[in-house]
C-alpha cells in the first residue's frame, strides 16, 4: 500500500488509534529488526500511554542474529517485553501469544479480583508501513476463523479474531507514519522499503548502504558482486557492480540507476545474508 503522509493523514491516524486504545488491553508494536530505532513511530508511546506493550522486532530472519539479540537485551533491560519474529513462520503465533498473555497478566489478575473471568485480552498490531503487520495478522489468524462482529460499546465495523481462550486480535492493523525528520533514519527506512521509492534520493540511499555494507559486512558484498569490489568509495563500488552485472547504456556508459535498483533489491530480499543496519551501540 502506498501512503504519502501529510499532516492531515497523521492527525487522522492519531485520532483513529486514540479511539481504538479505549478498547485495547495490550498493544503489539511492530518494528523492523534490521532497524529497530529508525522504524519506531515518533509518537507511538504518547498514543498508547501506559498500556502494556509487546515489542516485536519483525523480519528477524533478515537481520543479523547477534545484533538482534543485543537489541532485545537492551529493550528488556529497559523493561519492555521484546520478541524477535519472522511473521511468515507458523511458530510465531505461539511465541507471540505467550508474550501478549504475559504482558496482560496483571490485567487478567485485576479482572479476576473483580469477578470478570470471562473477558479476553484485546490486542492490536501497530506499526509503520511494510513492517509486516498484515503478514503477522494472517499468521496469527490462521486456523482461527471465528471473527467476532460488532458488539455494543466497541468501534463500529471492527472485527476481532479470537485466538485461544483469552485473546482477541483486531483484524486490521493500526498504520503509523515513519520518522521523516531524521535524515539518517529516513535513509534506512528507504533502504528497507518502508518509504516508497518515489520519495527518496536513491543515489544517497544506495551510497549509504554500500558504505555501510563495506564497513560492517564486507564479505557479503564480495560474495554477492565479486572479490575485487572496491572497499571505500561508494561511486567506485557502484561502477564495479554495474559493470559486473552488465548494466550498460547504449554507447557503453554504465547504467548507474539500474545498478542502484539491483543493490536495493538484493538488500531487501536478503541476498547479502542477515544484515542489520543499526546496532544498540549507535
Ligand atoms: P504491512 O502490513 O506492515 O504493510 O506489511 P506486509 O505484511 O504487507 O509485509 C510487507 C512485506 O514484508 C511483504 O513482502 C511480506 O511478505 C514481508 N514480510 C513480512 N513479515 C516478514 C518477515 O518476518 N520476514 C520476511 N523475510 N518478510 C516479511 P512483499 O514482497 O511485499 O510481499 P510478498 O511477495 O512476500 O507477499
Amino acid at each position: 500500500m502506498i501512503i504519502q503522509w501529510y499532516p492531515g493523514h497523521m492527525a487522522k491516524a492519531k485520532r483513529v488509534i486514540g479511539e481504538q486504545m479505549k478498547i485495547i488491553d495490550v498493544v503489539i508494536e511492530l518494528r523492523d529488526a534490521r532497524i529497530p530505532a529508525a522504524s519506531e513511530n515518533p509518537v507511538l508511546r504518547e498514543l498508547i500511554q501506559q498500556k502494556p506493550r509487546v515489542l516485536v522486532l519483525n523480519k528477524s530472519d533478515l537481520a543479523d542474529p547477534v545484533v538482534s539479540e543485543a537489541w532485545k537485551q537492551r529493550f528488556e533491560t529497559e523493561g519492555t517485553e521484546c520478541v524477535l519474529l519472522d511473521s511468515k513462520a507458523k511458530s510465531s503465533r505461539q511465541e507471540l501469544t505467550r508474550r501478549v498473555m504475559a504482558a496482560g497478566r496483571p490485567i487478567l489478575a485485576r479482572w479476576e479480583r473483580r469477578g470478570l473471568r470471562a473477558r479476553s485480552l484485546r490486542t492490536i498490531i501497530l506499526g509503520i508501513p511494510n513492517v509486516g503487520k498484515s503478514t503477522l495478522i494472517n499468521t496469527m489468524a490462521r486456523g482461527y476463523v471465528a471473527a467476532i462482529a460488532d458488539r455494543p460499546g466497541k468501534t463500529r465495523g471492527q472485527q476481532w479474531v479470537k485466538i485461544g481462550k483469552r485473546l482477541e486480535l483486531m483484524d486490521t492493523p493500526g498504520v503509523l507514519w515513519p520518522k521523516f525528520d531524521d535524515p539518517k533514519a529516513a535513509r534506512m527506512l528507504a533502504a528497507t522499503g518502508a518509504i516508497v521509492d518515489e520519495v527518496f534520493d536513491a543515489e544517497e540511499v544506495v551510497a549509504g548502504l554500500l558504505r555501510y555494507l563495506s564497513e560492517h559486512y564486507p564479505s557479503a558484498l564480495r560474495q554477492r558482486y565479486g572479490e575485487d569490489i572496491p572497499s571505500e568509495e561508494a561511486p567506485a563500488m557502484l561502477q564495479y557492480i554495474a559493470q559486473r552485472r552488465g548494466c550498460l547504456l547504449p554507447g557503453g556508459m554504465v547504467d548507474e540507476e539500474k545498478a542502484r535498483r539491483i543493490v536495493l533489491q538484493d538488500f531487501r530480499q536478503g541476498r547479502f545474508g542477515r544484515v542489520s543496519l543499526e546496532s544498540p551501540e549507535g
